[in-house]
Parts: C-alpha cells; sequence; structure tokens
C-alpha cells in the first residue's frame, strides 16, 4: 500500500537538532531542506548535516526526503551529488516550470539507481508547484517522470511570482490551489497542501486544513512541530464518514445482488460516484491504521 502523507515537515537541513526533534514526532514525512531555509553561505554544511542524520538517526516509519535547490540556482547539483550517497526516500523539487526540470532528476538518479545497485525507480520525486508557469504547464510536468509521487502547492512564492495580495480567506490562490490537486488526481498523485506560516494560531491552521482536504489534498506541509498533531487528525477520515462509508457499500452490495443500481439511502439518491467516494474513504482509513487491511 502506498505511504500516507498527512503531515510533512519542513526543517533547514543545517539543523541537527530540528532533524533528531522530527525523528521523535509522530510525522508522516520528514524534509530536510536545503532550499531556503539555509543561508546562502550554509549550503555545504547542510548537506553534510543531512548525512550525518542519515547515517546516525532512526527514522522508523518517517519518509526521509531532501530538498535541494532550483536547477537554475548554482547549488541544485551539489546537493543531490553530496546527498545521494546515504538514499534518501525521495527528493523534493522546488519551484518546477516544466517537464525538463523533473526530467534532469530523474536522469541523475537513474544513473545513480544503477551504478549502486538500488532498485531504478524507487527514489521518488516530488514537485512543488509554485510560480505561475508550474500552475501554467501542469499537464506537462505530472507526466515527466514515472517516479513523480506527490504535487506539492506553495502559496507564498506563487502569491509573490502573480503579485498577488494574500489574504487569510485565499480567494487569490483558489485556482491554483486547485488546479494542483485536480493535476495530481488525474494522475493519482499525493496532492500536499502549501504551509500556514503562523504557526502559533492552530485554529487557523485547522480551519485551513479543512478546506484543503475538502478539496480533495491528502496532506499539508508543516514548518514547526505544534503543527503536526493537527494535520494528522484533520487528514484522515472521521469516525462519522467511516460509519457512513461502511453503510452505505453495504446498503449497495445489497442493492447490487438485488439487481438494482441507483437507490434512496437515508432520504437521498445514491449511485456509483458516492460509492467510489466511500470506498476512497475506507482505504484512506486503513491506509492510517484506523481500519484493519
Ligand atoms: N522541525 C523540527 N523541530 C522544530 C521545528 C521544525 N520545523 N521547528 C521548531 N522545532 C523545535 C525547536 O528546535 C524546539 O526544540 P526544543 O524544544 O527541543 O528546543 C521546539 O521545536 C520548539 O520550537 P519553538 O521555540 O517554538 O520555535 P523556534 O523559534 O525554535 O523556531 C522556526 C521557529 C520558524 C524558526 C522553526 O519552526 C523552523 O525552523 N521551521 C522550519 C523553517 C523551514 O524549514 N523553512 C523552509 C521550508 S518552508
Ligand atoms: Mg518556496
Amino acid at each position: 500500500m502506498s505511504r500516507i502523507r498527512r503531515s510533512v515537515l519542513y526543517m533547514p537541513g543545517d539543523s541537527l537538532k530540528k532533524i533528531t526533534k522530527a525523528t521523535q514526532l509522530d510525522v508522516d514525512s520528514i524534509v530536510m531542506d536545503l532550499e531556503d531555509g539555509v543561508a546562502l553561505n550554509n549550503k555545504q554544511a547542510g548537506r553534510e548535516t543531512i548525512v550525518e542524520a542519515f547515517n546516525t538517526l532512526d527514522f522508523g516509519r518517517r519518509e526521509r526526503l531532501v530538498r535541494i535547490n532550483p536547477f537554475d540556482s548554482p547549488f541544485a547539483q551539489d546537493d543531490l551529488d553530496k546527498t545521494i550517497g546515504v538514499k534518501p526516500d525521495g527528493y523534493v523539487i522546488p519551484k518546477v516550470e516544466s517537464a525538463d526540470d523533473l526530467q534532469q532528476v530523474d536522469t541523475f538518479l537513474e544513473q545513480a539507481e544503477q551504478a549502486n545497485g538500488w532498485e531504478v525507480g524507487s527514489i521518488k520525486l516530488l514537485a512543488i508547484i509554485e510560480t505561475a508557469r508550474g500552475v501554467f504547464h501542469l499537464p506537462q510536468i505530472v507526466t515527466a517522470s514515472e517516479r513523480l509521487s506527490a504535487l506539492m502547492f506553495g502559496s507564498e512564492d506563487l502569491a509573490g511570482d502573480m503579485g498577488a495580495i494574500r489574504t487569510p480567506e485565499g480567494m487569490e490562490i483558489l485556482y491554483a490551489r486547485s488546479a494542483v490537486v485536480l493535476a495530481a488526481a488525474a494522475y493519482k498523485l499525493d496532492a500536499i497542501d502549501t504551509v500556514y506560516p503562523d504557526f502559533r494560531d492552530h485554529e487557523g491552521l485547522k480551519r485551513e486544513s479543512l478546506f484543503a482536504k475538502q478539496l480533495g489534498y491528502c496532506g499539508k506541509m508543516a514548518i514547526h512541530p505544534g503543527q503536526v498533531p493537527i494535520m494528522n487528525d484533520v487528514f484522515v477520515p472521521t469516525p462519522e464518514e467511516i460509519d457512513y462509508a461502511q453503510r452505505l457499500i453495504a446498503a449497495n452490495d445489497q442493492h447490487q445482488s438485488e439487481g438494482t443500481g441507483a437507490f434512496a439511502f437515508e432520504g437521498k439518491m445514491v449511485d456509483m460516484p458516492m460509492i467510489r467516494s466511500a470506498q476512497k474513504v475506507i482505504q484512506q482509513a486503513t491506509q492510517a491504521g484506523i481500519l484493519q487491511a
């Protein structure tokens, strides 16, 4: 079964303290950052710290990801060269704007996998869509590489690129937020929502997480440990949703065996699309360990 990515926690790759802390949290994915979280004169120290973390820490079930710098910077190739030896579970690629941005990394990873006797395709890619061009070029990005496993939506860089004014409601980024989740759904990729920078505002984070879940996102990027339990809690079906899904599937099985397609359930018409969403709820609950496989 594929991994669950409800909470995806970032920390500066040059902070062994924060990476260590992350390995003690109930977090799904850990992103050791080499991009904006690390000062320009500390990139090399960041790469070395990440390698040390992989070699000395027990990450348990947590996904181990490294975010490199964008390819139009002088750092990206060194980020890959210096960290590939520890075989991260995946690389997070920022500011992806074209298929070519992913294909370059794909080629590098394939060569590294072959040279090391690792399974080809085993190192995943997660693409951050956070520029106007990235949103505009989604159709070529989602088909660029077999190892692409998730799209991440980055609202802050995008708003800057578009000249949009950020508001708490986020109407200015709604089109892009929807475009990203739609593209991900079309190619069975995970969609991970943007960061909530005001990390002390747990109410606001919960509200925004629920909205992202409503749009179809499976998780959210975190920047602080306090945000993680809220995401783990929101991005799983509620007991009420699970109960409803189970009853609906049972009623459907009954009607199917009697030769009925559409039927009425608790006063509403039910047909295949609702059954498919109910099955998705059960699948998510199983992935999260709430239901037995
Ligand atoms: N990952 C892991 N541990 C973290 C963390 C993170 N992202 N953010 C904070 N912590 C740790 C702190 O080290 C501290 O640990 P301690 O109690 O053992 O000393 C604890 O959690 C509480 O932190 P707090 O004091 O509330 O926050 P702070 O002032 O130390 O840090 C930030 C605030 C914003 C600098 C920090 O949360 C951070 O670095 N976030 C990630 C930034 C980043 O990676 N940005 C780029 C991607 S968008
Ligand atoms: Mg960014």
